[in-house]
């Protein structure tokens, strides 16, 4: 096998035409300027990802760009999720062991306390039109309110499809920045995009907005030259969607919750601890942001489960947290009158039509096992599982703490990695209850118990 010396200069790291190399010369220019490794093998490696079906890899590497291979990802399942009555398996993706376990072992806890019940209250969506305007303000804001209905007349030829879905535009209204920035001011529409996303529909909107506008303003005999000059800088949907919320919430009377610790734990006390818990999470932002992660766990598995923008949801879910001022926990809990309440408010603009949603295959099946939901109902579901995998963290941290769940994980994990038999597995399982794991003592046992039956 070849070993490629590692460079240390830049040379041959710039490339033009990389796009149009095919996705071997593209592996084997990364091998070779990158990962100073044989390209064959490298090849070989990356190929070994490749989709059998060749269909289904093009249709993958249309996704995105200068792909060179897939990267795997587990799919898994949480059943047993009672959401307003109906019981769902609810499909995620993600990476991180113990999250699946926790989801399905907090909806099976749900299951026979009355289930969850969500609601959404909105689904409203938001996109700016950035522009500049160096005249009389009283005159840009009449001006404005006499143009309205004209503006959103005029995207007409965009949402008519919308329209007949029961979507379009909603409103818009004029803001004044200017005291934080010159001549700064925007345009902020509102949009209901059903079961979409609505992306596109909004930018598109978004952009005739801010040409119709720049167009009505240079018509007009009530402007002088210079307030004329309106600038668009950007038009753009904003992710920030405060008005898009979904509740999920769960409760039970207190005494139903059952006992913690072999018994060791009350419900009474296991309330109490569990509502300190998330309030100590609503105020200090350090356990806020790893209370909210736990939430995200279980949203962004469905949400990438179902093909929707990932991103989209965590960089707006983290903006509505700190709403305030204060980055804050998403979830609140109540124990009063002998019954415990938890429930969690969190925007996602998500759709079920559009996007990926349709196009990934597995997307495709996962919203089919979830009974086709319309975007309102993927909406509670998906809350439902952030509120789900949060209650599973705080019940294992305000009681075993959360290394004893995770302990069995991370040995399973380690014991597959050093390729251990079923009699390994056992006997390691038994040996590490209530104790450390570490990669060096699993392979310190393993070792030992090796040595030991060959000798
Ligand atoms: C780990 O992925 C998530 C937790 O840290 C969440 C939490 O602390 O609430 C367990």
């Amino acid at each position: 096998m070849c070993r490629f010396d590692r460079m240390e200069s830049n040379e041959g790291k710039e490339i033009s035409g990389f796009s149009k190399m095919s996705k071997r010369d593209k592996i084997a220019w990364i091998a070779k300027n990158f990962l100073y490794e044989n390209p064959i093998k490298i090849i070989n490696e990356f190929a070994g990802f490749w989709h059998d079906n060749v269909e289904a890899q093009k249709l993958l590497d249309g996704f995105s760009e200068n792909t060179l291979t897939n990267f795997p990802v587990p799919f898994g399942v949480a059943p047993n999720f009672k959401i307003n009555g109906k019981i769902y398996a609810v499909p995620m993706v993600i990476e991180e062991s113990s999250v699946v376990a926790a989801a399905s072992n907090a909806a099976k806890f749900w299951l026979t306390r009355g289930g969850f019940k969500a609601h959404v209250f909105n689904t409203k969506k938001v996109g700016q039109v950035h522009f500049t305007y160096s005249g009389d303000k009283k005159k840009l804001f009449q001006f404005f309110q006499n143009i309205k209905t004209d503006l959103i007349f005029g995207v007409k030829h965009i949402t008519a499809k919308m329209e007949e879905r029961g979507g379009g535009v909603l409103d818009m209204e004029l803001l004044d920045f200017t005291n934080r920035e010159p001549d700064y001011y925007q345009l902020r529409a509102y949009f209901e995009t059903v079961d979409s996303m609505g992306a596109n529909f909004i930018n598109s909107c978004l952009e005739e907005f801010g040409k119709l506008l720049q167009q009505k303003i240079r018509e007009s005999p009530h402007f002088n030259d210079l307030e004329k000059d309106v600038e668009v800088i950007m038009c753009i949907l904003s992710n920030y969607t405060p008005e898009c919320i979904v509740r999920a919430e769960v409760s039970c009377a207190v005494n139903e919750l059952g006992t913690f610790n072999n018994g060791e734990m009350g419900p009474e006390e296991f309330a109490a601890r569990f509502e300190r818990a998330v309030r100590i999470a609503h105020l200090d932002p350090y356990r806020a942001t790893t209370h909210n992660k736990g939430i995200m766990n279980g949203i962004d598995a469905v949400v990438i489960a179902t093909g929707n923008d990932f991103r989209a949801v965590e960089a707006c879910v983290h903006t509505y947290a700190c709403r305030d001022g204060t980055y804050r926990s998403l979830s609140e809990c109540e124990v009063k009158d002998g019954v415990f309440r938890f429930w969690l408010d969190v925007p996602l603009a998500i759709g079920t039509v559009g996007g990926l949603t349709s196009l990934h295959p597995l997307a495709k099946r996962s919203l089919e096992m979830l009974g086709n939901p319309n975007a309102r109902q993927l909406m509670e579901i998906i809350a439902c599982v952030g509120l789900a995998q949060n209650f599973a963290a705080v019940r294992s941290l305000t009681t075993t703490g959360i290394q004893a769940g995770h302990m069995k994980m991370h040995l399973s994990n380690i014991l597959a990695s050093m390729q251990a038999t079923a009699d390994e597995e056992a006997e390691a399982r038994k040996y590490f209850e209530g104790k450390v794991v570490s990669v060096a003592a699993v392979r310190e046992f393993l070792e030992k118990r090796r040595t030991q039956n060959q000798s």
